[in-house]
């Protein structure tokens, strides 16, 4: 982006207006860990109130869907062409940024305000929609919200159990969701999605282009596994006679980790695999910890690639632990999701969107997971990626600046606007 362009653009977007509600709701953080606002959380229902007083004041329908998703909706002039959203979500990582997920919400409802400020009706109907828990969630789920609206939220994960043992249905429910309403099955009217993104990774800032267009969204798959010892005394049990179930986690971890260095090395495609919770019981630094659960978070670009990686963790990850004395007990996969692709003519409409307000882009592939993900298996989806500060995401740093978030959500309106003219 020029100079002369970031200065004088005559983009649809208010860059000023959509960066002020980006602000404010970084300002809406659990004290002392900035930028928190985890999903199900009061903090969480505090940026939903936010948004949704911004929706109604841009004249959007707004409620909460069965799901738990906050959608403001706006009828089109012929209803019957069925819904054309915009989305993405309000939750963030624990100590996660003010823009993953939250910049595509509001970038949602700019667009929804600029069409109303252009005096533009669209045809097709408008849902601007903050997903609900896209980042993994204390109760072993991502992505809960499109799950739901997209039929792939199985009645089993609703007994997956958060703090204090609450149950996924009660949480739903808390988030003004109706759990036993959440169907097997897609919703019908949902015409094209599309999601404005930080990019979460260097490439664009290192290549000084503005726009990346989203090729491939990575799979992801994760795995809970239970490592079972014995609680001793941790001064007089010898150290050839315990049971300590964190010695076999900790080779377990060490395992999973030069498997995914195995996997990626291959140049067969993206692979990571990430061990980030790590729970110990007794957690008591006099006594052997006698249970350790483990989440791994694998991300492959290709089906094949996972399922190495899913046969290692079969047939040789339970003997790293047996080899300590210990045992794995359980091997539970919280979710498994394929990786998907985004729709290859609304991905050309977003680069010829881009180009024409004489924005620079590529296409390339996420190793981040997005709502998008979801909607891509029911609905032509695209993806704008915007260029992040140093790459950083997940983390209190994570920056873009007002230009270039604007400039995506302009890119959005103007892809929506020849969507709605197909
Ligand atoms: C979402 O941020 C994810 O990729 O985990
Ligand atoms: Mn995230
Ligand atoms: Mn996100």
């Amino acid at each position: 982006m020029s100079d002369e362009q970031k200065q004088n653009h005559n983009w649809a977007a208010n860059q000023q207006r959509l960066w002020d509600d980006l602000m404010a709701l970084g300002e809406l953080t659990e004290p002392g860990i900035p930028y928190t606002r985890r999903s199900f959380s009061e903090m969480f229902l505090k940026g939903r109130d936010y948004l949704t007083k911004r929706f109604e004041e841009a004249g959007l329908d707004t409620f909460v869907d069965e799901n738990g998703n906050l959608i403001g909706r706006l009828e089109g002039t012929d209803p019957e062409r069925g819904t054309l959203m915009i989305g993405s979500h309000s939750d963030t990582v624990p100590g996660g940024g003010r823009f993953d997920g939250v910049a595509g919400v509001v970038a949602g409802l700019e667009v929804a305000r600029a069409l109303k400020d252009a005096g533009i009706r669209l045809k097709h109907n408008l849902e601007i929609v903050d997903c609900l828990a896209e980042e993994m969630s204390e109760y072993g789920l991502s992505c809960i919200g499109t799950r739901g609206m997209t039929g792939q939220l199985k009645p089993e994960m609703l007994d997956y159990k958060g703090p204090n043992e609450e149950s996924l249905r009660d949480a739903i429910t808390r988030m003004g969701g109706k759990p036993d309403a959440i169907k097997q099955e897609s919703r019908k009217d949902i015409k094209g999605y599309l999601e404005l993104h930080i990019e979460q990774g260097k490439v664009l800032e290192t290549a000084g282009l503005d726009i990346g267009v989203v090729t491939t969204i990575v799979g992801i798959t994760r795995i809970e596994i239970t490592v079972k010892g014995l609680p001793d005394h941790a001064g007089t049990t010898p150290m050839d006679l315990r049971k300590d179930a964190l010695s076999g986690a900790v080779e377990i971890i060490a395992g999973i980790r030069d498997k995914a260095k195995e996997i990626a090395k291959k140049g067969e495609g993206y692979f990571v695999a990430t061990t980030g919770e790590v729970t110990v019981e007794p957690n008591a630094a006099n006594v052997v910890p006698s249970t350790v659960k483990l989440v791994i978070d694998s991300r492959a670009q290709t089906r094949v690639l996972m399922e190495e990686f899913l046969a290692f963790i079969n047939d040789v990850m339970p003997n790293l632990a047996t080899a300590q004395g210990v045992e794995v007990s359980e091997v539970k996969i919280l979710s498994d999701s394929l990786h998907s692709e985004c729709d290859d003519d609304l991905s050309d409409l977003v680069k010829d969107m881009s180009d024409q307000l004489g924005l620079t882009s590529m296409r390339m592939t996420s190793g981040a997971g997005h709502d998008a993900a979801f909607f891509s298996r029911i609905a032509p989806t695209a993806m704008v990626f915007v260029p992040c500060k140093d790459g950083r995401s997940h983390c209190p740093e994570e920056w873009s600046e007002p230009e270039q978030i604007a400039a995506g959500t302009a890119v959005v309106f103007e892809t929506l606007c020849k969507m709605d003219a197909r």
